[in-house]
């Protein structure tokens, strides 16, 4: 294991913990090829640690032909050319470290790449054999498939052989699904685990953490359902099967077991996209650390809205004794800045290519969102942030058609546009071919106005969203970490409207989702995410930190 790790503890890090998500491809250029790489994370390390994150999550890094951005994994014990080495990973590793910024990395288990030798091999091998039954090939019935199940980006689940047998995948069809019922793959994962807590990572996150486990008699669903809403279906043939906890609790003990070897805390995280009723199984104290909650990420700009969705969160986490996670944006959803800018109930995936696009408020959007921010930063709990918010980019919804590389876009016959949009190469510097990004033209081209958003340029500006981030952070280091529960407490201006206020301790998180200004409580007011009105009250969708006492 690394030597410079963070002090050997217990500390259940992760309760608290601010991590902000990594997308290499996407994050810095060290080489210049016009990709991002695990060089590009270690030179901009020290961005990290001056905005004041406790951990990075690095979406997977793996060798990968990257037909889904790399969450098709050819080789998981190892970094992807493209990206670097594995000792670059090692050395980043180290330096993050020492700089108190803990790791946590992407685990893909429901499927492979098809580029992975496991899969190789399956094809080259006959129906029946043991290379087969690493994943889940079965004959259909002459020309059709052998169930219905549609695949999350679009068009079937199943593709033929040219021997003739289909094999199964819930997402593109380079991603064949893994069998977790064969001791092969469940005793491989375990290995993979193991291997990267050596090299010193502090957590993972696992991918579509609902899936894996499958109805094995492969019956029809009646009714069709998308992986990124709940999977509200009873005993669904694919989805959130209970025998899918026998998995995690697997993992969990090869975790404890090397935390307990180690003595540290190395923590798993589920992106499970499951019915609120559910949730809570994943989070039982012998399987996952902590969930994703993707409320935030649907979420209206609406007051009840809001409230509903931290009420639910915490009740949730509360019936297991776990804690609550939060995120406005990640690499799946189109941007908050942007979403908030669209008027409430905008369909936003099917607006990235139908528009009208002069719908979309931009100020009015980062406006929200960095009240959104304060919000989410003073709730109990860990807060996820995901790259270039802290800079409030707004999607790239207008990405030339010819550029896209999600494979949504074509599997949904050119009807969806696609996760790209939020994708686009992070702006450094005010100008070069690409913002700093690095010294080649990006992978996806940048937007003219990601210079002026850029980081060089923010970090001057006391009141850039850069500037309001690092602020938000170290505030929350010092009042909200350890702060008391939550309670609401009626903001005596709008009793029952579009004020929020919660109360956590001698601590307010006041947010006006109104556009009317409204009157800040009495105290110290620490930080707001818009300066107040020359009488002193809270502008229209802003959000303030007051301390009372
Ligand atoms: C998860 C990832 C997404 C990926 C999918 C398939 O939902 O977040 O980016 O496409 O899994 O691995």
């Amino acid at each position: 294991m690394s030597s410079s790790s963070p002090a050997a503890d217990h500390s259940e890090w992760w309760r608290n913990a601010v991590v902000y998500q990594v997308y290499p491809r996407s994050f810095a250029d060290a080489n210049s090829d016009g990709t991002g790489d695990v060089n590009g994370i270690r030179q901009r390390l020290p961005h990290l640690a001056t905005l004041g994150v406790d951990a990075i999550w690095i979406s997977p890094w793996y060798p990968s032909p990257l037909l889904d951005g790399g969450y098709d994994v050819a080789d998981y014990r190892n970094i992807s050319p493209r990206f670097g080495t594995l000792d670059d990973a090692r050395q980043l590793i180290d330096e993050a470290h020492a700089l108190g910024i803990r790791i946590i990395i992407d685990i893909v288990p429901n499927h492979t790449s098809w580029e992975h030798p496991w899969f190789v091999e399956a094809m080259a091998a006959a129906p029946g054999s043991p290379e087969r039954d690493r994943y889940l090939f079965r004959d259909g019935d002459g020309d059709s498939p052998p169930t219905n199940w549609i695949a999350v980006f679009g068009g079937p689940a199943w593709t033929r052989t040219p021997g003739g047998q289909w094999y199964l995948h819930l997402f593109d069809s380079s991603q064949p699904d893994l069998n977790w019922t064969n001791p092969e793959v469940r005793a491989e994962f375990r290995s993979i685990f193991e291997f990267w807590c050596n090299l010193g990572v502090d957590g993972f996150r696992i991918d579509v953490a609902h899936g894996l486990a499958k109805d094995m008699s492969f019956p029809d669903i009646s009714e069709s359902t998308a992986v990124l809403e709940n999977a509200k279906v009873p005993d669904h043939p694919h989805w959130d099967r209970d025998e899918v906890h026998d998995i995690i609790r697997e993992w969990r003990g090869v975790l404890d077991r090397i935390g307990a070897e180690q003595h540290r805390d190395v923590m798993m995280v589920a992106e499970a996209w499951v019915a609120p009723e559910s949730l809570p199984k994943y989070l039982r104290s012998d399987e996952y650390h902590q969930s994703f909650n993707f409320d935030f990420l649907t979420c209206e700009w609406d007051a009840p809205s809001m409230r509903d969705a931290i009420v639910r969160a915490i009740g949730a986490a509360d019936t297991v004794g776990s804690t609550p996670t939060w995120a406005l944006s990640n690499h799946d959803v189109v941007r908050h800045t942007t979403r908030y800018g669209l008027p409430n109930g905008t369909d936003w995936r099917a607006w990235l290519l139908d528009g009208p696009h002069d719908i979309c408020d931009a100020e009015q959007g980062l406006r929200r969102a960095r009240a959104a921010t304060l919000l989410l930063l003073s709730l109990p709990g860990s807060t996820y942030l995901y790259q270039g918010e802290e800079l409030g980019l707004p999607e790239v919804f207008d990405l030339p058609l010819e550029v896209l590389d999600d494979p949504v876009w074509e599997n949904s016959g050119r009807t969806r546009k696609g996760r790209d949009g939020c994708r686009v190469p992070l702006p450094w510097t005010p100008d070069g071919v690409a913002f700093g990004f690095g010294d080649a033209p990006p992978w996806l081209p940048q937007p003219a106005i990601f210079g002026a958003l850029s980081a060089t340029v923010q970090r001057d500006d006391p009141d850039s969203t850069l500037s309001l981030y690092t602020a938000a952070l170290a505030l929350r280091r010092r009042h909200w970490v350890g702060a008391g529960p939550l309670e609401w407490s009626d903001h005596f201006d709008r009793p029952e409207s579009q004020v929020l206020c919660l109360r956590r301790d001698d601590l307010l998180c006041i947010v006006n989702f109104d556009v009317e200004p409204v009157a800040l409580p009495a105290g110290e007011l620490l930080l707001a995410s818009a300066a107040p009105t020359a009488d002193g009250r809270l502008p229209g969708e802003s959000a303030a930190w007051v301390l009372t006492s």
